[in-house]
């Protein structure tokens, strides 16, 4: 019984009749709650995300971005409504492990709304569970293009790798280039990104002349990156996951010798996140990548968001792409909570994200696009430069509210 609250409508059906006595109790304790001027609704979060394992540090970024958002923004809920949000660790690109967590988060824990998910494999095993659920799922990562496309419970309020690729891609041709390499972790969003990187580039008159791609778990760079160096392209384009993997990818390039041959790197803003940076050495100087969010971006709104990170997290903690995303999706969780006074309903929730916006991200304007469900923002075109004694993706040039080329490409 000690589950049971006020507004719990799992109480109360005609299986608990013979529960006649407890279930007159709990009248009474409704009838004497909803007397007062405000109703207590909690509402449930399912947190999924990589605590644990190589690439725990996303969890962290993702993890530290939702805590600061809830905590600025806390006071704002209607009043008498609580948030819970439960914390579960998927370890990595697991998705038996994930489908199994947002099972029991459903079933067992009853959240209103699932969120979180760094993993594309993973928000995919979890798509089905929402549409039979009817459970709303915001992904702060998770950035293949077709996640949005698997569930109409889905948003998306992180970017598609397609957001980035594409539009890298064109601006490398315009400079002029006419030869690249890629090289891409072995799953969907590597494959994304393969794909648009490409796209963008061939159609501005460039040629990719070869493609690699390395393991997602546990890859050794090296006999990857030492076969683009034999082949000598102008560019190399790279994908890997965020943190560790990100370091390891740059230390090859530097060591191999790849920079010292003139071969110029690329990326998505996967290659560069803030919080590894001063793991990389010098190497990474004069890296262009194309991304949604930079640090050292001079925006007042983001320049709010980092001195209330740098207040909680330490002055030399970094906030990168996946903390903003998840700030911005704790942020569309809370319009869709505001606007239905903490009494969830999925469809009512869908249809309050799709179309969200706010004009002052730390990242710039947002929206959630009404038909796809995936994010519109700007993307930036940002070179990795020294900023005082750091490190820094440094915005030189702004493409502004990018939808994901692909499904433009691709209607359904
Ligand atoms: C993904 O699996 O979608 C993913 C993971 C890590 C990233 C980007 C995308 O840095």
């Amino acid at each position: 019984m000690e589950e049971t609250r006020v507004g719990d409508k799992s109480m109360g059906g005609a299986r608990h009749a013979a529960m006649a006595g407890v279930t007159a109790a709990i009248a009474i304790a409704a009838a004497v709650l909803s007397a007062g001027p405000v109703s207590a609704e909690t509402v449930k979060i399912g947190l999924i995300l990589t605590y644990s394992g190589p690439a725990a540090s996303l969890g962290e970024e993702i993890d530290n971005g939702l805590k600061l958002y809830v905590k600025e923004h806390e006071k704002e809920l209607p009043a008498g409504v609580t948030l819970e949000i439960i914390r579960r660790d998927d370890t990595g690109p697991s998705p038996d492990v994930a489908k199994r967590l947002a099972q029991e988060l459903i079933i067992r824990d009853k959240v209103n709304i699932l969120a979180g998910v760094v993993w594309t494999p993973n928000a995919n095993a979890i798509a089905p569970l929402t549409i039979e659920a009817k459970v709303p799922l915001v992904i702060m990562n998770a950035a293949s293009v077709t996640a949005t496309r698997l569930s109409p419970y889905i948003a998306r309020t992180s970017f598609t790798m397609w957001q980035q690729g594409y539009p890298l891609g064109q601006w490398a041709a315009k400079q002029g280039r006419k030869k690249a390499y890629t090289l891409v972790s072995d799953y969907a969003p590597g494959a994304d990104a393969e794909e648009s990187f490409k796209k963008g580039f061939t159609e501005g008159g460039g040629e990719v002349v070869g493609s690699v791609r390395v393991p997602l778990k546990d890859p050794d760079f090296v006999p990857f990156v030492q076969r683009v160096k034999d082949a000598n392209p102008e560019l190399l384009f790279i994908f890997v996951p965020a943190g560790k993997q990100a370091t390891a990818v740059m230390k090859a390039y530097n060591e191999l010798g790849l920079r010292a041959a003139g071969i110029k790197l690329l990326g998505t803003q996967d290659l560069t996140p803030e919080e590894e940076l001063p793991n990389m050495g010098e190497a990474p100087l004069g890296v262009i990548t194309a991304g949604a969010y930079s640090e050292v971006a001079t925006r007042p709104a983001n320049q709010a968001f980092i001195a209330a990170w740098k207040r909680d997290y330490g002055t030399s903690s970094h906030a990168n792409y996946m903390a903003v995303d998840a700030w911005d999706g704790m942020a569309a969780i809370f319009a869709a909570i505001k606007a239905q006074n903490g009494k969830i309903d999925p469809d009512q929730t869908m249809k309050i994200l799709a179309g969200w916006k706010n004009p002052d991200s730390p990242r710039g304007p947002i929206e959630i696009d009404p038909e796809t469900r995936d994010i519109v923002q700007n993307i930036y075109i940002r070179e990795v430069k020294k900023v005082g004694d750091q490190l820094a993706n440094v915005e030189f040039e702004t493409i502004p509210q990018v939808k994901d080329p692909w499904k433009a490409m691709n209607p359904k």
